[in-house]
């Protein structure tokens, strides 16, 4: 999971690392008087889980707080490369000297942790790497030893950066190591005038797989405002992206569901990737039916299960169960195989609703879901009264 920046700057002010004020806001009021506690003259920066905001226009400086009430106006509320501006953090500015780049990740390809450090701090990385890859100094760095003084002084001498900056290399691989992070960036890491090194952006990726023993995550999941159907997803567990389109996708394992996605997109773009994972319960199911089906976008749905750990009969149970508590109003398409499939066909034919289509195929599942129907507004499932 991707922190916001505002959040990687607590983490950062936690552990030492100089960073500049701030304050988030979620209206333009909010910003104005933000601007007005840091001392008039702020950087407005739009806090979206994506990089080159600066470049959209999502990081600006505003002259006094009238001005961070406009700016925080334009930026809130902006796209940026898909996702919407919901708040901004409103920073003081620094007086930069130079812009240096420091990032600690674990490299995959090499097995092992990589500290990357570069004078060309402020742009692109990946573009400076691939322009000139002499000035992005890569050094490994041994899990059991970590960053200790002498590395992190080796680390900021290869990559050009000030020997000052040594300090923050090692805390940064601290915010690495125990917040059981995949990748701590800060660019621009940057020196002022008078000696100081402050981290003016920062990008965290926390390991999914280490979630349960970091309460920090679990509060950031939280003040995350994102779409609200990938949240409730999250919460149930569940593998879900909101794609464009008007078929919801429903499958067991990611790669079922990658190849149940070409093969409708090839008959119309699909609207929802879900994973319900595998040896999924009716439960999970059933959950998974709701979160697609409440996207109002989605005018049919395609279940596509093949089931090895995962049986059959669970899968359609879990559709029953999801058809007894809420009113279906769009099509539902079930094609099931392998494990119990004959047991998991028969539970949904015995329901024998309307709307429930079966097909055999996932050629012809897919056909049929792509089928044009009407399009329904509104929630798909509504409360069965009672
Ligand atoms: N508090 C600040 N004071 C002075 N300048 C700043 C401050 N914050 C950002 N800047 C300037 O704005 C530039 C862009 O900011 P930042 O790196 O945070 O955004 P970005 O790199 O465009 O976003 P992303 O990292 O998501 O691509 C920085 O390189 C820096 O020059
Ligand atoms: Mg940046």
């Amino acid at each position: 999971m991707d922190l916001f920046e505002h959040q990687a700057r607590e983490l950062f002010e936690h552990y030492g690392v100089l960073v500049p004020r701030a304050v988030v806001a979620d209206s333009a009021p909010e910003a104005r008087a933000a601007a007005e506690r840091l001392g008039g003259r702020v950087v407005v920066k739009a806090q979206v889980r994506t990089g080159g905001r600066g470049k959209a226009g999502g990081v600006r400086l505003a002259a006094d707080p009238a001005a961070a009430y406009v700016t925080a106006g334009q930026i809130l509320g902006m796209d940026i490369k898909g996702h919407t501006v919901h708040r901004v953090m409103v920073a003081e500015p620094v007086q930069v000297e130079r812009e240096f780049y420091l990032g600690h990740a674990l490299g995959r390809a090499a097995g092992r942790f990589l500290a990357i450090a570069s004078a060309e701090g402020g742009m692109e990385i990946e573009d400076v790497a691939a322009r000139r890859p002499e000035a992005v100094a890569r050094i490994p760095v041994d899990p059991d030893q970590g960053v200790t003084d002498a590395k992190a002084a080796e680390i900021a001498a290869a990559g050009g950066l000030p020997a000052e900056a040594a300090p923050t290399v090692r805390r940064l691989w601290r915010v690495l190591t125990e917040q059981d992070a995949l990748l701590v960036e800060v660019n621009p890491l940057v020196s002022t005038r008078d000696g100081a090194i402050v981290a003016l952006d920062g990008k965290v990726t926390l390991d999914d797989n280490a979630r349960f023993r970091r309460p920090y995550a679990h509060a950031a999941d939280t003040a995350d405002a994102g779409d609200p159907r990938e949240a409730e997803a999250a919460a149930r567990g569940l593998n879900y992206v909101k794609l464009d389109g008007h078929v919801g996708v429903i499958g067991n394992g990611a790669g079922l569901v990658m190849s149940t996605l070409d093969v409708v997109a090839s008959r119309g773009p699909p609207a929802d990737f879900l994973d319900i994972g595998g040896g999924a319960s009716a439960e999970v199911m059933a959950g998974g039916l709701a979160v697609v089906l409440g996207d109002p976008d989605v005018r049919s749905v395609l279940v596509n299960v093949f089931g090895g750990i995962t049986a059959c009969d669970a899968v359609a149970e879990g559709i029953v169960r999801a058809l007894d508590t809420v009113t279906l109003t769009k099509p539902l398409v079930v094609r099931l195989d392998g494990n119990s499939a004959a047991r998991g066909r028969a539970i949904l034919a015995e329901r024998a609703h309307p709307l429930v289509h079966q097909v055999d195929t996932m050629d012809g599942a897919a056909a049929r879901a792509a089928e044009p129907g009407p399009a329904v507004k509104g929630g798909a499932l509504l409360p069965t009264p009672q």
